[in-house]
């Protein structure tokens, strides 16, 4: 025995300090806790040793596996663009239609055009491409320039009234009233006359007078019925769905005395060629592709 006091009520030895009569047991760690600790120690030298941890100047110590955040994000991010090379170089080298009989390329173009659409083109058209007034709809069947991978291809490609564009896609509808190819009257007549083929407010009168002025000045673009031509870029008139104005007489009749023209800029030059294939892709798989 240690010439130590043991408490009498506990049977723990004392330290020997004593305030007041109150002694204080000399209780020990528990066993569990002390060996955690140790273990922490040895951790902590051996973390120090493999992994960057001393503060330097401007580092810190290298560790000796030499692991930095920076080089696991670039190996994961080398890893990543290898297997998109994989997918990017047979979209290069193949069209568009090719590209959407091919199940899962068509996967891997729809995805990665559906993120290019989001930075660049959901301003004009919508984040979902349902389009705004001026700008189409890329989610109905009604296709200005025509709806097919090859088609809508060409237009992303080379855009729609484009001047820097050699290639762009241009039509431009004559100013009937303001040039007068046409008289007041007969623009109200065949005003009227689309307002019927479209399914919206018309006069029967003067509509039937607009049938004949129609088929002169108008079809030769907007087709026979004013079915549309996406040949030329003539959009169709007989569905009810408006770039400009509501379908109204007044709206029709004032595109028709002096046009308004869309303009669509020209990608292939700004994105390339393998990311205007995927956004072709995309746009097509939304619903409207013929
Ligand atoms: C500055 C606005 C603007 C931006 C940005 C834009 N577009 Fe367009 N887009 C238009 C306009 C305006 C038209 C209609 C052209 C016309 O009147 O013939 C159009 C037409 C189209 C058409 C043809 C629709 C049809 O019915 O034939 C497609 C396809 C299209 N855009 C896809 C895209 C894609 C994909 C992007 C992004 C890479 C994009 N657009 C970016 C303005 C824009
Ligand atoms: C030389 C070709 C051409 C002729 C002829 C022509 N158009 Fe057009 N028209 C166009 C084009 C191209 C557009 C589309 C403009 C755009 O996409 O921005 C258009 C657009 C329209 C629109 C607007 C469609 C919409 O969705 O808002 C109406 C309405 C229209 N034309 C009616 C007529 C009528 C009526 C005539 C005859 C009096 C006529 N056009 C003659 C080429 C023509």
């Amino acid at each position: 025995m240690s010439d130590k006091e043991v408490d009498e009520i506990s049977g723990t030895e004392t330290t020997g300090h004593e305030w007041d009569g109150i002694k204080e047991l000399n209780t020990p760690m528990p066993r569990w806790w002390l060996w955690t600790f140790y273990g922490c120690i040895v951790w902590a030298f051996g973390y120090a040793i493999v992994y960057p941890a001393v503060p330097l100047l401007n580092s810190a110590t290298p560790g000796v596996l030499g692991y930095t955040s920076r080089g696991e994000y670039a190996a994961k991010a080398a890893e990543a663009k290898a297997e998109q090379a994989f997918y990017v170089e047979q979209i290069e080298a193949m069209d568009v239609t090719e590209i959407t009989a091919n199940e899962e390329l068509a996967r891997f173009a729809r995805a990665g055009g559906k993120s290019v659409f989001k930075v660049y083109c959901s301003q004009c058209h919508g984040s979902g491409a349902q389009g705004a007034s001026g700008y189409p709809n890329l989610n109905d069947d009604e296709w200005i320039w025509g709806g097919t991978p090859d088609a809508i291809y060409t237009t992303i490609a080379h855009g729609v009234r484009y001047e820097d564009d050699d290639e762009t896609r241009f039509n431009e509808m004559p100013r009937f009233g303001a040039d007068e190819i046409l008289s007041t009257e007969e623009i109200v007549a065949v005003a009227n006359y689309v307002g019927r083929i479209s399914g919206g407010e018309a006069d029967a009168g003067l509509a039937s007078e607009g049938q004949a002025l129609f088929a002169e000045n108008c079809s030769a673009c907007h087709a026979e019925l004013g079915v549309g031509d996406a040949d030329l870029g003539g959009p169709a008139l007989n569905n009810g769905i408006w770039l400009y104005g509501d379908g109204s007489i007044d709206a029709l009749v004032a595109q028709i005395s002096d046009p308004a023209h869309g303009v669509m800029p020209a990608w292939n030059k700004k994105l390339g060629d393998a990311a205007v294939k995927q956004l072709a892709v995309y746009v097509h798989s939304l619903g409207g592709g013929q």
